[in-house]
């Protein structure tokens, strides 16, 4: 039986229009921040829906979907990372991404996401779970400091020519 209630559950391929309208927002959203550092593509949601249902078969991946009454209102997607030289990091989970639709948000939906994807990275042996947040997104950063995560990198962009 379909209710109201909020639900957090592992997306299933038949999810990925819902992924792909979803995960091309971040995507556009991102873009709009800084066209320059952020890809833009034709049809985002085509591209993400087939990126992130691959996902789904990857032992190492975590796709959750948001579900209200039958309806994906958001999503997150995390996977599990080995050691990086070039991160100068170990082994980790990685909190690729997280996206509430407008509507949903201020509600507690985006911090159940997040929750859920750290929980199921740990119980899969991940010792902390990085995450990147766009530098023009604080408001995403005060919910990630809310759940524990603190600052630990910053990354700069230099264009070509040093065009800003
Ligand atoms: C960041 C995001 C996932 C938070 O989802 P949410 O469902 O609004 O989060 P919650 O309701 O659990 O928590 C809201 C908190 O997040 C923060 N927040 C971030 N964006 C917000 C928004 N647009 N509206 C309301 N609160 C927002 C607030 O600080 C709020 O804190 P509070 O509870 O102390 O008031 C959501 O705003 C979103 O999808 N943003 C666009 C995509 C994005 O930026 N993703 C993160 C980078 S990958």
């Amino acid at each position: 039986m379909l209710t109201d209630e909020l639900v957090i559950r592992p997306a299933e391929a038949t999810d990925g229009p819902a992924l792909g309208r979803l995960g091309g927002a971040l995507l556009r959203q991102h873009h709009a921040w800084d066209e320059l550092r952020f890809l833009s593509v034709a049809d985002p949601e085509e591209g993400y829906a087939r990126f992130l249902v691959a996902e789904l078969a990857s032992p190492t991946s975590v796709v959750l979907v948001a579900d209200r009454a039958g309806a994906a209102v958001g999503y997150a997607y995390g996977s599990l990372e080995p050691m990086s030289w070039k991160e100068l990091r170990g082994p980790c989970g990685f909190l690729h991404d997280v996206l509430v639709d407008d509507g949903e948000r201020g509600r507690g939906v985006g911090e159940r996401l997040v929750t859920e994807v750290v929980t199921r990275l740990e119980e899969r042996g991940a010792p902390r779970v990085v995450l990147w947040s766009a530098a023009k997104n604080p408001r995403a950063q005060a919910l990630f400091a809310r759940l524990g995560f603190r600052m630990t990198m910053c990354e700069m962009t230099r264009e070509r020519g040093g065009q800003r």
